[in-house]
């Protein structure tokens, strides 16, 4: 069995990032958060690493090859601006971060809930009231170590399939801002295919619906 993530490296010490780390911090995990302008070095070698930056930001990142990568970032075009690569429905945001982060191991999650529900709707196992958290990524293994983690940071993990799954969990679809338990999420996830934008995504992946 993998070993449990004990350190969390986090890029972006922003509203989302700021939150991680205080989840993290809390669950016993040591912490190391940095804004574009900090020294990177410890912060990459954590035994995972969280992209919480601006997806315009993508190609400002340092390198995190060999690095377990926490993908939390979402294209929002009003905040980055419009950004061709990100706008083809074929290609989940997650896949083109991997793309661009080569030699890095990427697994989606922590994207789709607000900064307030990371900070405030953090519950124990035995809350009734405990929201699910979709992961997605291509290594059920690293997948399997990011959703212990998730776990441990206070939601239930939903596994939602490989990276190009991500889009199921991205803007402009039903799970993305929704707090939702493990069982409701996992539905949402489920009735993507039939809703608009998954229609969008099948036809793009030349997958007849
Ligand atoms: N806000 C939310 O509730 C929320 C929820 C889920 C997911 N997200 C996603 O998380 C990402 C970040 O959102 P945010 O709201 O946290 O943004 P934010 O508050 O604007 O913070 C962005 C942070 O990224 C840092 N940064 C920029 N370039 C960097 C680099 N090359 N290396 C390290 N740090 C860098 C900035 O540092 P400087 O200040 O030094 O420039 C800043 O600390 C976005 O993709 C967003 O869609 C946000």
């Amino acid at each position: 069995m993998s070993s449990p993530i004990s350190s969390l490296g986090i890029l972006g010490a922003g509203r989302i990032g700021r939150a991680i780390a205080a989840l993290a911090r809390d669950a016993g995990l040591a912490v190391e958060m940095v804004g574009s302008t900090g020294p990177f070095e410890t912060v990459v070698r954590a035994d995972a690493v969280v992209l919480a930056v601006p997806l315009s930001r993508l190609d400002t990142l340092p390198d995190v090859s060999g690095a377990l990568v926490i993908d939390a970032m979402n294209y929002w075009w009003e905040l980055d601006g419009a950004m061709a690569r990100f706008e083809d429905p074929s290609t989940s945001s997650s896949e083109i971060v991997a793309r661009s982060l080569r030699g890095a191991r990427v697994v989606k999650t922590l994207n789709h809930l607000s900064g307030y529900a990371l900070e405030e709707l953090a519950r124990a196992h035995s809350d009734p009231e405990r929201l699910g958290m979709a992961v997605a990524g291509d290594d059920e293994a690293d997948r399997d170590r990011i959703c212990a983690l998730v776990d441990a940071l206070g939601f239930t993990p939903v596994v939602a399939g490989a990276l190009a799954d991500g889009v199921r969990f991205e803007p402009l679809t039903e799970a993305f801002g929704a707090d939702a338990d493990a069982e409701e999420l996992a539905d949402m996830l489920a009735r993507f295919w039939d809703s608009q934008r998954g229609r969008v995504v099948a036809r793009a992946r030349g997958h007849a619906r």
